[in-house]
Parts: structure tokens; C-alpha cells; sequence
């Protein structure tokens, strides 16, 4: 049996005491995402007390820096990002086991001198040591690193052991369908995929986690859950934020690469999929796949089920902002879109007739990610839509952030001697119920990976699923260069070809 099958979802806190002696090393140790998700997120389990009892932090990076000075970059990475302060009890304990390797990505020899201060640890702690090893760097050194761990004999490290070495890999996950195939080719040429954890941070947020316990432990979704009652779903992931200084990146990517193609794509997988056999990793992957597959190809060109768009000057929080091609390294002939919204059709039992929408972009209204469930009215027999009857379709909207919660629209009657009818909302919110101390995505991500529950982990198969899906689509747009690409102003709900996506059906996106 596969190690992460033994390790189900949902184990609750005993977890930590699974987790063996480990030594996590991260590729892109001067990186930003080391220092505002990374450390943090190794910080926040030390301060819940769920590391190992042997825990050993090592930076890898092409700085020249020493164990004291990438000590210094980690607490005060911790002291800007984590959404608990530093304190120093905890701190000093893991400082004591953190370390740093200087050395090159593409140089075999400085991996032989990490192989070597792994065994120094290992020493140290007097018995096997498992290391994870975490590839946060640009996707262009994925290959070597991964090429190099296997050279240096570290991808195998206690292969037969159950706490083996594992590898953690960063998005992007390719380009488009050959990269990602070359990608998965280069991961299973060293390690097994067993040992992969490829990453969607939005699986570990706590709001996805909770779809699945919605859906399958309460028996009264289950009988609606399909085409007989669901008029038609709307998944969004909208942001305030622009490009800022990541234009670079931006640019070679777009809204379909860098949040479709990945979270959003994730998000409908979780909300479609049939229930899993059971919770274990394998069981809930499988179904994923299953739906992936079961989406229709995209029709393309200017009828088709797709719609992109750049934001144009507008107002973020009253403050007037730029247009995207005016944003710091974007070319004026920028044909990188900021916002792409999706029409899909899935092609099953349950879904087969039931539109599903995607939305996402950034310099959008306001930050918020939701998937809504609209359901079909019932007939307009006894409460036909009048004056007195104002009525609305019932949706139910998981808000996955900010203010995470869940919503449910139904019709009321208004008090009063005369019957009117009024929607009213039905709210349940994590902060009022819950209190909001809620663990980071990678605090949960890290956690499960030390423990070896891919369950929030993406396989390789289905990373391939989605980009098959994505890739035609990409491939019009480069041909298409700037035809057909629309524009919305910064501050606004997106385009106005989008909302002509959903007219089509006579359907209209929600203002979340
Ligand atoms: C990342 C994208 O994967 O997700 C960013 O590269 C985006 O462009 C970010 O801003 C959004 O994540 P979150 O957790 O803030 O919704």
C-alpha cells in the first residue's frame, strides 16, 4: 500500500505524532515565497508544537550566505508574514536546527556537500532521518534540481522505509500540456510518484477542505446534487491586487496559467466530483481525474465558451489605478490576459446539461473567491414573480475567502397581514463560529506532506487533465494575438464579453 493511503484525510491532530525525524530543505531559500509563505508556515506548526521532535530547517540558494545570516532572513520573515508574532521560545528552538547550503542549482557538487550535511544531521540525531525536499524556485530550475537530487543519491534516501525522501514542487506545473508531460517525465526519471507533492495551495486552505465535508457529511446535499436540481454553478476568484512588480512573470503566464488552469480548475474538481470510495488520497485523486476528463472540449473562437480581458484604468478602494498596459514591464502590446472566464460543460450522469462557470482576474471589484450552487426555481404555480412576490432562485455559496463562510438564499415570507415574499440570506461564518486563529494554506500543506497524506497534493495525472483541457485555448489566444481581447476597468466585475457568455443561457454572474 501506497505510504499516503495510510494516512486518510481528515485524521485530525494526532497527526503531528506521525510525522518522523525530518529535515526539510527548500531550493529558493532567499525567494518570497520563503519568506512570506515558507517560514512562516514552518514557524506556525512550531508554535502549535506539531514538528517533530528532530526537526532540521536547511536553506538552499546561490547566495552566498551563512547559517547566521539566513537565520537573521527567517525570523525576520516571520516578524512581516506570520500571522502569529514571533515569539522566542519557539523561534530559538528551530534557529537552533536551521542551517544553510550555498551552492548552485545546476552543480552536482554542491548537492554531494548537501547529501553530506544531511548525514551530518542524521548523525546527530542517531537515526534515519526523513528529508523532504522543497522546490520553490522558478520553474526553469525545476529540472536540474530534481536531475541532481537523483545524481546525489537523495531521492532514494530510505526508499524502503516509509518516511523516504519526498519532493515538494511549486507552481507553475508547466506551460501547457507538452511541458507539464516533460515535467512529470523529469519528476518520475528520480523520484516515485508516491513521493511527489505537487502543490495547489488552494487545496490547503481551509474553506476547499471544508467543501468535502459539506458535501459528504450532510445527507441533505446529496439528493440536489445534480442536474435535476442545479440550474447551473459559478466558481469566481476574483482579486483586488494588479500585476505590482511581477509583471515579468505575469507577462509569460496570464490569468488562464497562473489561477485557472490550477485553482479554479480545483475548485470545480471538488465541487463536481462523485463521492470517493473513501477519504484516503488516492480515492478523492481518482474522482478528480474522473471529472477533469469528463469536460467537454472548449469551443473556441468568438461564439465560443471563452472570454479574456485586460483591465484598463480605473478605481481600486477610490484610488485611481492603472491600466495593466501601463504596469511596470508589461509592453504596450501586451496580449497577456488579466481576467479569462470559462463556460464548461461536463459531460457525465450528474452534470450532463448544467453550465458551469469560471470566473477569475485580478483588479477586480474586491478580493473574493466563492463557488455559488444555483438552484432551478421551482414551478411558478402558487408564487408567480410579481410585486408581491419577489423572488429569487435559491443559491448556496461557499465563500472560500476572505470572511469564509457559507450562505443560503431562500424566499421568505414578509411579516404582515398581506402575503409577500422577500429572499433572505441564511449565513454561517467561520470567525463568528469558529473564532479566525485559521491555520495558513502551507501551514496545513507542509504539515502533510512531513506525514505523507497527498490528499491535497495534485498527481501528476490530473495536473496533465486540466492543461489538456487549457491548452487549445491557449493556443488560439497566441494565434489570435490581440483579436478578441476585451477590456474592464480596474475596480469593476470584468468585461462586458463575459457577461455576454452567461446571457447566451440567460444567466448573469453574481456580485459576490
Ligand atoms: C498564486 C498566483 O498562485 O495565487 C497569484 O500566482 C495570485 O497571481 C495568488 O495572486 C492568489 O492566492 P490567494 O491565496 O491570495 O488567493
Amino acid at each position: 500500500m501506497a505510504e499516503a493511503q495510510r494516512h486518510p484525510f481528515l485524521h485530525g491532530l494526532s497527526k503531528h505524532r506521525g510525522a518522523p525525524p525530518t529535515v526539510v530543505v527548500i531550493f529558493g531559500a532567499s525567494g518570497d515565497l520563503t519568506a512570506r509563505k515558507l517560514i512562516p508556515a514552518v514557524y506556525n506548526l512550531g508554535v502549535d508544537n506539531l514538528l517533530p521532535t528532530d526537526f532540521h530547517l536547511v536553506g538552499y540558494g546561490r547566495k552566498e550566505i551563512s547559517d547566521d545570516e539566513f537565520r537573521t532572513l527567517a525570523a525576520d520573515a516571520i516578524k512581516e508574514f506570520s500571522r502569529r508574532e514571533l515569539n522566542p521560545g519557539v523561534w530559538d528552538r528551530i534557529a537552533a536546527n536551521t542551517t544553510y547550503v550555498a551552492g548552485g542549482y545546476d552543480d552536482a557538487d554542491a548537492f554531494k556537500r548537501l547529501a553530506a550535511h544531511i548525514g551530518d544531521i542524521e548523525a546527530r540525531v542517531g537515526r534515519d532521518v526523513q528529508a523532504l525536499f522543497y522546490v520553490s524556485t522558478p520553474p526553469s530550475v525545476f529540472a536540474p534540481i530534481l536531475k541532481n537530487l537523483g545524481a546525489a543519491g537523495l531521492a532514494h534516501k530510505h526508499l524502503a522505509h516509509p518516511h523516504h525522501a519526498k519532493v515538494i514542487i511549486e507552481k507553475p506545473f508547466g506551460r501547457d500540456l507538452a511541458s507539464a508531460r516533460g515535467l512529470n517525465g523529469t519528476i518520475r526519471s528520480v523520484f516515485e510518484e508516491h513521493q511527489v507533492y505537487r502543490i495547489d495551495h488552494y487545496l490547503g486552505k481551509e474553506t476547499v477542505q471544508d467543501l468535502l465535508v459539506q458535501r459528504f457529511s450532510n445527507a441533505i446535499f446529496e439528493p440536489l446534487w445534480n442536474r435535476n436540481y442545479i440550474d447551473s454553478v459559478q466558481i469566481t476568484v476574483a482579486e483586488e491586487v494588479g500585476v505590482g512588480t511581477r509583471g515579468g512573470y505575469y507577462e509569460q503566464s496570464g490569468c488562464l496559467r497562473d489561477m485557472i488552469q490550477n485553482h479554479t480548475m480545483q475548485l470545480l474538481a471538488l465541487t463536481a466530483m462523485e463521492p470517493p470510495v473513501s477519504l484516503d488520497a488516492e480515492s478523492i485523486r481518482n474522482e478528480k481525474v474522473k471529472l477533469l476528463k469528463a469536460i467537454q472540449p472548449l469551443r473556441l473562437g468568438p461564439d465560443g465558451d471563452v472570454a479574456r480581458a485586460q483591465y484598463s484604468a480605473g478605481m481600486i478602494g477610490g484610488k485611481p489605478a492603472q491600466g495593466y498596459l501601463e504596469e511596470e514591464g508589461i509592453a504596450a502590446t501586451s496580449k497577456t490576459e488579466t481576467y479569462a472566464a470559462l463556460r464548461l460543460s461536463i459531460n457525465n450522469w450528474r452534470w450532463q446539461g448544467v453550465p458551469f462557470y469560471l470566473r477569475s482576474g485580478k483588479r477586480m471589484a474586491r478580493r473574493v473567491s466563492e463557488i455559488a450552487i444555483n438552484f432551478r426555481r421551482p414551478p411558478g404555480t402558487l408564487f408567480a414573480e410579481s410585486e408581491k412576490f419577489n423572488l429569487a432562485g435559491n443559491t448556496l455559496a461557499f465563500q472560500i475567502q476572505p470572511d469564509e463562510g457559507m450562505s443560503l438564499i431562500l424566499n421568505a415570507k414578509v411579516p404582515g397581514l398581506e402575503t409577500r415574499t422577500q429572499p433572505v440570506k441564511m449565513n454561517f461564518r467561520y470567525a463568528t463560529t469558529f473564532g479566525s486563529n485559521t491555520p495558513e494554506a502551507y501551514e496545513r500543506l507542509v504539515l502533510d506532506a512531513m506525514i505523507g497524506d497527498g490528499t491535497l497534493f495534485i498527481r501528476g495525472d490530473e495536473a496533465e487533465t486540466s492543461w489538456k483541457l487549457c491548452t487549445p485555448l491557449l493556443e488560439s489566444w497566441a494565434a489570435a494575438g490581440r483579436d478578441g481581447m476585451d477590456q474592464y476597468p480596474a475596480g469593476s466585475w470584468g468585461p462586458g464579453s463575459a457577461a455576454a457568455l452567461l446571457a447566451k443561457n440567460n444567466h448573469h454572474w453574481r456580485q459576490p
